[in-house]
């Protein structure tokens, strides 16, 4: 479904990411696990066309992403919850579901707004409720039912887990992985690997902006794409490393 092959993005002389290769296929959960810097955000940034210079390939169901404008890039099937969740708040719970469906008909909002409100039921009963009174979970859980407003293929999230305890940190996971089983693929970046790797089929590891392992999660498995049966501490030492 998403195929990016030698991605690299800089900030003038700085450069985020090295030749990055990465695929995510219809209906999966991968998750892209990388510290603080490693360019997690940068590619997502650049996979939705707002991040900085590119240069490599990226294909969303065949077609190449580089040519297509933002908006355009939704009407396709990408959607993307922002770092820091991104919702507005001063307008209401409503107002920032009906912003998620702004490339969509009328009738088909309103469709929608009705299954994503069935997904994350404590939104009804907020609906008239500032955004930015809601708790950081449940903004999270909003952000996560915004870009379900415009009826993605696939939804990037940029540490969902951010600046919540880890009861709220299981319930967010919990509706991604819901999201996922109802055939959502998901694109998952994340410090919080233990949460990530229990939502995800396949991982990949960042590191100063380049993928330094890759693999797959299977009943809890982790194995790398060379073929040797992984630990969740060797994952985390690939991207902590030396820096830790
Ligand atoms: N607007 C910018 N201008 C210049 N450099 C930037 C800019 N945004 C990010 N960078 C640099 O690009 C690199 C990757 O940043 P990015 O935000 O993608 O990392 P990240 O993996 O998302 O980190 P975090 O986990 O802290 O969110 C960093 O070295 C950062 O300093
Ligand atoms: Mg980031």
């Amino acid at each position: 479904m998403l195929t990016i092959e030698k991605f690299s993005a800089s900030y003038g002389p700085v450069h985020a990411l090295h030749g990055i290769d990465l695929r995510v296929e219809a209906g999966e959960a991968v998750c892209l696990l990388g510290s603080n810097g490693a360019g997690k955000s940068t590619l997502i940034r650049s996979l939705m066309g707002l991040g900085p210079l590119v240069s490599g390939a990226a294909h969303f169901e065949g077609r190449d992403l580089s040519v297509h404008a933002v908006e355009d890039r939704v009407r396709l099937g990408l959607a993307v919850v922002f770092e820091g969740r991104g919702i507005l708040p001063a307008m209401s719970v409503h107002e920032n579901l009906l912003m998620g469906g702004y490339c969509r008909s009328r009738a088909d909002i309103a469709q929608t707004l009705e299954q994503v409100v069935a997904l994350f039921p404590l939104l009804a009963s907020r609906r008239n409720q500032p955004a930015g009174t809601l708790s950081g979970g449940e903004q999270q859980m909003l952000a996560i039912a915004r870009a379900l407003m415009s009826r993605p293929k696939m939804i990037m999230l940029d540490e969902p887990s951010m600046g919540l305890a880890p009861i709220v940190v299981e319930q967010v996971f919990e509706a991604i992985a819901e999201v996922n089983r109802r055939g959502v693929a998901i694109l998952l970046v994340e410090q919080n690997m233990h949460m990530a790797l229990a939502v995800a089929q396949r991982f990949y590891v960042l590191d100063r902006g380049a993928v330094v392992l890759a693999g797959t999660v299977s009943d809890g498995v982790l194995t790398s794409n060379t073929g040797q049966v992984l630990h969740e501490d060797e994952i985390e030492s690939a991207y902590m490393g030396e820096k830790t």
